[in-house]
């Protein structure tokens, strides 16, 4: 179905993400068709912009970022001829009054139906400043046209902060109102982990204890913070990257098929999902996590990379962990006894984001002789998210020759090979869905509470006790030595996704 005619208004529209992000995935649904025939966008900061000035940097910066491959002039003159931009402190009532005159103006100008989408494209500490200006000028109640907000990420920053968060949120909105992004269920790949489990009829069997030895799902990044230092500082890969982004694949990758492919059916399986995960103990927490905080290194380049302490805008005696493994257990009947391991970093070899499920082995080896142990090595699937996006099935094939010895042979989906599309930057679908009122990609107030309740006992030990080894990994490298071994005790490891890179991680 079309998206409803709407309003998009961008709170915090001068900083980053819009240009990055918002603007050129707004652009590339308009290229495709996918936006409603009658729209209108609205930036709203205190940066000192007019409509004309702000439409003229937003056309520098959406060439780009652009997916385009040749930039469509024509369509962006069109497009750019419905962003608008108020200058406005957040904390200004007036800003608001003329804020809602301006909507009004818009919505008889685009025939937007009185539907309005509002984007906080800022830090959530605004997000109550902002709810409580659009309250006194009526506009989160759906009187006429719906009313929707997106907010970013982080979602707290820890669980007693999330309650506080979810719970201001949720005294000026509806649950239904309120999407939570999670750029990462905007991903292609991502959504596939669905199609892949419930559209195919192979699979869903062996999807169980029974036959599944482990998961590993990793996120590496090779940049370090970058420009970031000052969130970086206060968050770390537990909180930036492994509360949201990997909880969310797990629980793709783990729950229970829906009954229906309904936002609220798909989010109770989630919800059911997280909430199995077992609590770590506090004195669990240090055989289960790992942590690592990267020092100087080298970048791809050859060139000197800096420790993380000595990154902008980050404490120089930081305990902040720009690297985190985890192991955790799901107690429930379908994943008894198969530990799910997470890891995720910065300043590491590779950027790449797979997730792995490790089948168990042949029960026994049937042919002649003595088998090398690559001989008996298990099935693996591998789901590659980002990069080479795909799938791959690794299994044993007989060599060819008269013996009978094996060697392992993957089976591989390539998703530009069969569909020759590149996978956007997942913000087109999220916006896509949000226009639509599909909430399924957006996480619910229950699923972030319960997300954080399993990481607050690790954020909890360690923020008590120091890392006395930090920095304990340089930049480009594998990360820090004791995560290797984090899987080792029931004799399993990292998949080591190429020969070279099992050598360097030895
Ligand atoms: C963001 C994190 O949510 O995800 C960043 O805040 C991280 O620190 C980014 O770099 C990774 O996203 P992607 O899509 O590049 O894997």
């Amino acid at each position: 179905d079309a998206p409803d005619p709407c309003i998009i208004v961008v709170f915090g529209a001068s900083g980053d993400l819009t240009k990055r992000l918002l603007i050129p995935s707004l652009f590339n649904l308009y290229c495709d068709g996918l936006l409603p025939d009658f729209f209108a966008i609205l930036g709203m900061a205190m940066d000192d912009y007019t409509t004309e000035s702000f439409r003229v940097r937003m056309s520098t910066d959406v060439q780009k970022y652009s997916r385009q491959e040749q930039f469509d002039e024509t369509a962006w003159a069109n497009f750019c001829d419905r962003i608008h931009y108020l200058q406005a402190r957040f904390d200004d009532a007036d800003a608001f009054v003329q804020l809602k005159a301006l909507l009004q103006t818009l919505d008889t100008r685009y025939s937007t139906d009185s539907n309005v989408l509002f984007y906080m494209a800022t830090p959530p500490a605004v997000f109550g400043m902002i709810s409580s200006g659009l309250e006194s000028i009526g506009m989160n109640a759906e009187n006429e046209g719906w009313r929707r907000i997106i907010v970013e990420k982080p979602f707290g920053m820890d669980l007693s902060s999330a309650l506080s968060l979810n719970e201001e949120i949720l005294s000026y909105w509806k649950e239904q109102q309120v999407y939570r992004i999670d750029h990462y269920l905007g991903k292609e790949t991502v959504q596939n982990l669905l199609a892949f489990r419930f559209a195919n009829g192979m699979f869903e069997p062996l999807w169980n204890r029974t036959h599944i030895d482990h998961i590993q799902i990793t996120a590496t990044e090779q940049v370090g913070v970058e420009w970031r230092g000052g969130y970086y500082d206060k968050s770390g890969v537990m909180r930036d990257m492994i509360q949201n982004h990997l909880f969310q694949m797990m629980a793709y990758l783990c729950m229970e098929p829906p009954t229906t492919f309904d936002p609220e059916a798909i989010r109770n399986e989630k919800y059911k999902l997280l909430s199995a995960v077992r609590i770590l103990k506090p004195e669990e927490v240090r055989y289960h996590a790992v942590r690592g905080q990267y020092d100087e290194g080298v970048n791809l380049d050859g060139s000197p990379a800096k420790a993380y302490r000595d990154e902008h805008l980050v404490d120089p005696h930081s305990n902040t962990e720009t690297y985190a493994a985890l192991k955790l257990r799901i107690d429930n009947w379908r994943w008894h006894g198969v530990p799910v391991f997470l890891r995720s970093g910065k300043g590491l070899r590779t950027k790449s984001t797979e997730i792995v499920v490790q089948f168990r082995r042949a029960p026994e080896f049937t042919f002649r002789g003595t088998p090398a142990s690559s001989q008996l090595e298990a099935n693996q699937l591998i789901f590659r998210i980002q990069p080479n996006e795909g799938i791959e099935i690794r299994f044993l094939a007989k060599r060819p020759g008269p013996s009978m010895h094996m060697r392992k042979v993957n089976m591989n989906f390539e998703y530009d090979e069969a569909f020759s599309a590149h996978p956007g930057t997942g913000y087109e679908t999220m916006l896509y869905d949000c226009m639509r009122g599909d909430a399924s990609l957006f996480s619910r107030s229950d699923l972030v509470e319960t997300s954080w309740r399993i990481v607050q006992p690790v954020l909890d030990v360690w923020g008590e006790e120091r890392a006395r080894d930090f920095p304990n990994y340089p930049f480009g490298s594998w990360g820090p030595k004791a995560a290797f071994s984090l899987p080792s005790p029931d004799h399993r490891r990292w998949l080591a996704r190429t020969p070279k890179q099992a050598l360097e991680r030895v």
